[in-house]
């Protein structure tokens, strides 16, 4: 078979409408012809055949025979054998289709393409007419009146629900210095309802908020700040003094948004869709209000249930509880620590719930001077905690790991007598130098996963003998994880996680990991362009757990913008199947959700 080479190309410009300039057909097809040949430097007289691909151009233009345009256009071309190839939006792929086979079978060596369409010259309820030829007549979207719209919409139909993603926005300056985790909550919806995109965006109006409007400047300690430099002596969080902003994760729970505060804090409840404050989550007046609540809430999508767990610098150190599917907290107990720690996340499997004791935290020594310094200790074991999903203080049984941190879990499930908990495992959880982005950015390098090594990881745990197992997944620094919700708790599969633009909290880039083979399909966004956490939507009507989309919003330093972007879960690679651009580029953020439509009120 030979090979086929291009020996020139031409393209007009695509924004002009040739009707409105007087112009024909024949015109653009003129155009091209003399474009293509006068790129390639040949003759019309080297052509030995000629392909026209074109779509509804009979109806449009009334002109059906369009093979034979080109000689009509150029005398020279006089003769050779032609034809028009309509193959609806494929049309020009097609003509190629066949040149290509012509000169791999040595029929013809040198063949002239063409795509041409003249669509905009009638009237508007006319030309819907025109391109609704393409589908099934008769058959396929008959009351339509705009067939394409709707039948992108059929296909749109099974992306439903909404994704609700969380981002911190600073509205005042730093009373010292400003750190990424500290800006104001604000919560970014994107709804997928009969194949229309909508978006909104709110401020979580937390009480700490609202008074610093009032007051128009910060009034509590931010990350990167002494508790001693707040303004005001209340605050929240476990170290004091700090502005519950809620602006860590974002969750769906008994059908309304819940926004949460990593440090502990109130939870928020939003309208899932208008954003509308819906105030604080009370249930029933038994809400922890003296030690608030971690980010990392779980739902349990099969019971509705909702998990938690808050931490503290004065014991009992941890505390674990859920709330059923009605949203009455149903359960709360204390979890013995031998001291102040900081859990961020936790897991939970069919049965149990998964909290941990990590060898990083604060100094108790320094905390008694008001320092709050995290610090590794090598020496000291990472513990998991295994309790009942209902269990009580006594029942929690304690499995010792390798040291390490770990921010973020995957998933957990039960197999067999194990106990399965994946997550991010840090290889440098307390990194010492100041990271590629120097002295003035120090503070990334606790941030930067690259820089702190994370690692999809998994540890097991034996429920009968005790025994403990662990290993890495995955060689690839990758961290902020998600799965198919669906697969919360039970077996899975697969987890998406973002891998981070080096020495930055900025995610550059997604990897789709197989648990169970290793495997890893990656998409790099192009330089400059970052996205969120993703959410995985299940397709409707889906069983399999990665017949979902991915949904992320992005953002475009390089054009100044925002994007609603969207993947094919079981072709990550590919990249963004559809994307829709925000009104304003948003903010870097944290964590994300996605709810399909028949769990959140008001849908
Ligand atoms: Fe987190």
């Amino acid at each position: 078979m030979g090979s086929v080479r291009i020996a020139g190309s031409y393209q007009s410009d695509f924004a002009r409408n040739y009707a409105r300039e007087g112009l024909e057909i024949s015109d653009m097809v003129a155009e091209a012809v003399e474009g293509t040949l006068a790129s390639a430097g040949l003759e019309p007289e080297d052509v030995e055949s000629i392909h026209v691909g074109n779509a509804f151009g009979q109806l449009f233009t009334g002109q059906g025979q369009l093979g034979a345009m080109p000689a009509t256009v150029e005398p020279r071309l006089w003769g050779k054998p032609a034809a028009r190839h309509e193959a609806a939006c494929a049309s020009g792929s097609v003509a190629v289709l066949a040149a290509t086979a012509e000169i791999e079978a040595g029929r013809y060596d040198c063949v002239l393409v063409l795509a041409v369409e003249q669509e905009r010259n009638v009237p508007g309820a006319d030309a819907p007419k025109h391109l609704g030829a393409a589908a099934w007549i008769g058959h396929e979207g008959q009351d339509a009146k705009f067939m394409w719209p709707y039948m992108f919409s059929q296909l749109a139909d099974d992306l439903y629900g909404v994704y609700l993603r969380n981002t911190e926005n600073p509205l005042h300056p730093a009373i010292v210095r400003y750190h990424p985790f500290d800006g104001d909550g604000m919560i970014h919806k994107v709804s997928f309802r009969d194949g229309k995109v909508s978006y909104r965006n709110r401020f979580v109006r937390t009480d700490g908020l609202l008074t610093e409007q009032e007051t128009g400047r910060s009034l509590w300690a931010g990350l990167a700040e002494n508790p001693e430099a707040a303004i005001r002596a209340d605050g929240w969080g476990a170290r004091g003094r700090m502005k519950d902003a809620a602006s860590t994760d974002v969750i769906v729970h008994a059908g309304v948004a819940v926004a949460s505060f990593y440090q502990c804090g109130d939870l928020y409840r939003l309208d899932p869709l208008t954003l509308d404050d819906l105030g604080k989550c009370s249930w029933g007046g038994s809400f922890p209000s003296d030690l608030g609540v971690s980010a990392h809430t779980k739902v349990d999508d099969h019971t509705g249930e909702l998990l938690f767990f808050n931490y503290s610098t004065t014991a009992p150190y941890l505390h674990y509880g859920v709330v059923d599917a009605g949203n009455h907290l149903v359960h709360y107990v204390p979890i013995d620590l031998p001291g102040p720690r900081l859990p961020h996340d936790m897991a939970f499997t069919e049965h149990y719930a998964i909290l941990n004791d990590m060898p990083l935290f604060w100094e108790p020594d320094l905390i008694a001077r008001g320092l709050y310094a995290a610090r590794f200790h090598p020496q000291l074991p990472s513990r998991l905690g295994v309790i009942p999903r209902r269990g009580g203080t006594g029942d929690i049984r304690w499995f010792e790991f390798e040291p390490t941190y770990v921010l973020h879990w995957t998933n957990a499930f039960q197999e067999g007598d194990e106990v399965v908990v994946d997550g991010f495992f840090q290889g440098c959880p307390e990194p010492k130098n100041a990271g590629p982005n120097g002295p003035a950015d120090r503070m990334f390098r606790f941030l930067a996963q690259d820089i702190m090594q994370t690692r999809l990881h998994r540890w097991r745990m034996n429920m009968v003998t005790g025994a403990v197992r662990e290993q890495d997944l995955s060689d690839t620094c990758t961290e902020f994880g998600t799965i198919n919700s669906g697969f919360g708790g039970r077996p899975y599969r697969y987890t998406y996680a973002a891998t981070n633009e080096p020495g930055w909290f900025l995610f550059n880039g997604l990897v789709k990991h197989n648990t169970l083979t290793g495997r890893e399909e990656s998409y790099q966004f192009e330089p400059g362009v970052f996205c969120s956490e993703v959410g995985v939507a299940p397709r409707v009507g889906g069983t399999e757990e990665d017949d979902a989309y991915l949904v992320t919003l992005t953002a475009d330093m390089n054009r100044d913008l925002s994007e609603c972007v969207v993947f094919r879960a079981s072709d990550v690679g590919r990249g963004p199947i559809a994307r829709a651009q925000l009104p304003e580029r948003i903010a870097s953020g944290t964590h994300s959700c996605w709810a399909p439509g028949d769990s959140v009120n008001g849908w």
